[in-house]
């Protein structure tokens, strides 16, 4: 396997980055993760805007222009032979000696790229199985909507959920709502066939797939409402469901041990998850 690192393609043995780099240090940088399916980029361009909207909010300097970045993905994508995965991106504020403010201008951005193929039929079964889901605090900071490296609670919500025998953890907020998973954008379908989402705000990060499924979902004329959503409302759903670049529309079948509906996965979520390829860029 094959990593990009600041200019270099290197066996991923040997990609490596400074002690000091700024990622390692203070959890200071981005990513992305993109879907690679038939070997071309999913969404690549809203993947693409919203790394610069990370990256101007967190004032770190734009490493390349986008066009070399993409080739860059598309070039990690092609020397691991990757058909069907995903690539990841990191864009941190660089290195330099460890300190608190920003360190000098001119100080480079350290990239790195990666990429991985998938099993599109073990997650095909995962998919017709569907996942379990409990629910966790939210205990994040008030900037989520950033695609931030600093993914602690998210990392221990994941790992509450796996404890539990759960593929994904919904994070709750202090009213009681369902913000968002701890790697994904959380869906319901409410009793009367209504599809209902948090609206964006600082509290979510704004998933590609969210944006697209929203798209798809005002194409196909279905019913649906942006605003949050209680825990007991999810456990009365008729449907629940996650998105994500590497999930892509995934049911939900039980919620903290809960049956969602009829505890397989919805008509919805299927149909969703079926349309989406063809309906992405
Ligand atoms: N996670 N919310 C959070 C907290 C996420 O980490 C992600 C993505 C999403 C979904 O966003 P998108 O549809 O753009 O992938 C929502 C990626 C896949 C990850 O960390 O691996």
């Amino acid at each position: 396997r094959i990593a990009y690192v600041n200019g270099r393609y290197l066996p991923r043995e040997e990609a490596a980055v400074s002690i000091e780099d700024r990622g390692y240090q203070f959890a200071d940088g981005v990513y992305e993760v993109c879907e690679v399916r038939g070997g071309r980029l999913v969404d690549e361009r809203r993947h693409m805007a919203r790394l610069d909207r990370s990256l101007s909010e967190l004032r770190i300097a734009r490493p390349m222009s986008a066009a070399a970045l993409s080739l860059v993905m598309r070039e990690t994508v092609r020397r691991n032979r990757v058909h069907d995965g995903i690539v990841y991106l990191q864009v941190t504020r660089g290195v330099a000696p460890r300190d608190f403010p920003f360190p000098p201008d001119g100080t480079r951005p350290s990239v790195v790229v990666t990429a991985r193929s998938n099993d599109l039929s073990r997650l095909e079964r995962v998919a017709e199985e569907g996942i379990a889901v409990v629910t966790a605090p939210d205990i994040r900071w008030q900037r989520v909507d950033i695609k931030s490296v600093a993914l602690l609670p998210n990392v221990l919500a994941k790992q509450a959920a796996r404890d539990q025998g759960a593929r994904e953890a919904w994070l709750v907020d202090a009213r009681g709502n369902v913000t968002e998973g701890a790697s994904s954008n959380a869906w319901i379908v409410s009793r009367d066939g209504v599809l209902i989402t948090r609206p964006l705000g600082r509290d979510i990060l704004p998933g590609i797939t969210r944006s697209v499924v929203l798209d798809l979902v005002k194409a196909q004329g279905l019913k649906f409402e942006e605003r949050a959503f209680t825990v007991e409302e999810a456990y009365a759903a008729r449907e629940a469901f996650v998105t994500s670049a590497s999930q892509i529309v995934m049911p939900v079948v039980s919620i903290d041990g809960k049956p969602v509906g009829n505890g397989a996965p919805g008509l919805v979520a299927t149909a969703l998850r079926k349309d989406y390829h063809r309906y992405a860029e």
